[in-house]
């Protein structure tokens, strides 16, 4: 298994295991605003890592030039230690990078097997659908994720929120995902939906994905993540371990970009000047 113990912004304990992903020195500028500003951050196997800040930190930006979304202006992507060349969306999925958006962008009049393989279908060797194996992979995948998910004939606008979810994450890992991107995953559920979905975080983190998880929520952020890394206006103010910072201090790191001492910082933190 891998060494989790690391410290915030350079793994340490973790030396000699490559991150799934890291990002380095990336910038994007929209106009005049620099959204994104040399932001570097990483990612390792069977660990969560949030992104929080406040709205137009720049989270959202930073993730669509990893999903390949946005193209960025400058920096330079690491996929499991080699360089990765992402420069749209389909080049993202090649390196087993997936994206969950908030609206799931599900086709709500069809079942999760059609969900599934939008656009990807399987075809018998005469070429049409193969609803039998599609429907098979769809309930080894949901089986997975959701044991108690039945509703395999129905359209999924009938499915609960988690339900939901669980469909875009089946989606996402059924090609073999290995890196994650959660942008408000449970912004519109209830708190019961919310700990499904928090159930399938822990779940796919046990079989080894790694998963950034954009939140407003900093209880979910404490309960979820390895890993904290906060930005504001485009920077990121720091990086800590969950376990080496409080919520106050994260909220502190949010609001007036000051970074705690458990946390490390990065090139956006407040400068305090010496006494
Ligand atoms: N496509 C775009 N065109 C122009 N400006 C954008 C675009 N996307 C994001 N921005 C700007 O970039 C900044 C960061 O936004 P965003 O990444 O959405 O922040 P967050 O997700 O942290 O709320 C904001 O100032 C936002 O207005
Ligand atoms: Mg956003």
């Amino acid at each position: 298994m891998v060494d989790m113990k690391r410290h915030g912004a350079t793994p340490e304990a973790g030396a000699g295991t490559v991150p799934l992903v890291e990002m380095r020195n990336i910038s994007i500028s929209f106009g005049g605003i620099h959204a994104v500003s040399n932001v570097s951050i990483d990612l390792y196997p069977g660990e969560v890592v949030a992104l929080v800040g406040h709205n137009g930190a720049g989270k959202s930006t930073l993730i669509k030039i990893l999903s390949g979304a946005y193209k960025r202006d400058s920096g330079t992507i690491f996929v499991n230690g080699e360089e990765a060349h992402i420069n749209n969306p389909r080049d993202a999925k090649r390196y087993g990078i997936e994206t969950i958006y908030q609206t799931l962008a599900l086709a709500d009049n069809v079942d999760a097997a059609a969900n599934l393989f939008l656009g990807r279908e399987i075809l018998t060797r005469w070429g049409t659908l193969d609803d039998v194996a599609m429907e098979a992979a769809t309930r080894k995948v949901m089986g997975r994720l959701n044991p108690r998910f039945q509703r395999f004939k129905e359209p999924v606008s009938s499915l609960s929120g988690g339900q939901r979810q669980s469909v875009a994450i089946a989606r996402a890992i059924l090609f073999d995902a290995r890196i994650l991107i959660m942008d408000e995953p449970t912004a519109a559920l209830g708190p019961q939906e919310t700990a499904q979905v928090s159930e399938l975080v822990r779940q796919l983190k046990s079989e080894g994905l790694g998963i950034f998880l954009i939140s407003h929520d900093i209880h979910d952020v404490f309960d979820l993540a390895d890993r904290i890394v906060v930005m504001k206006n485009g920077q990121v103010v720091g990086t800590a371990r969950t376990s080496d910072v409080t919520e106050d201090e994260v909220l502190g790191m949010i609001i007036l970009g000051k970074c705690p001492v458990g946390a490390v910082p990065g090139p956006g933190a407040l400068q305090v000047a010496a006494a």
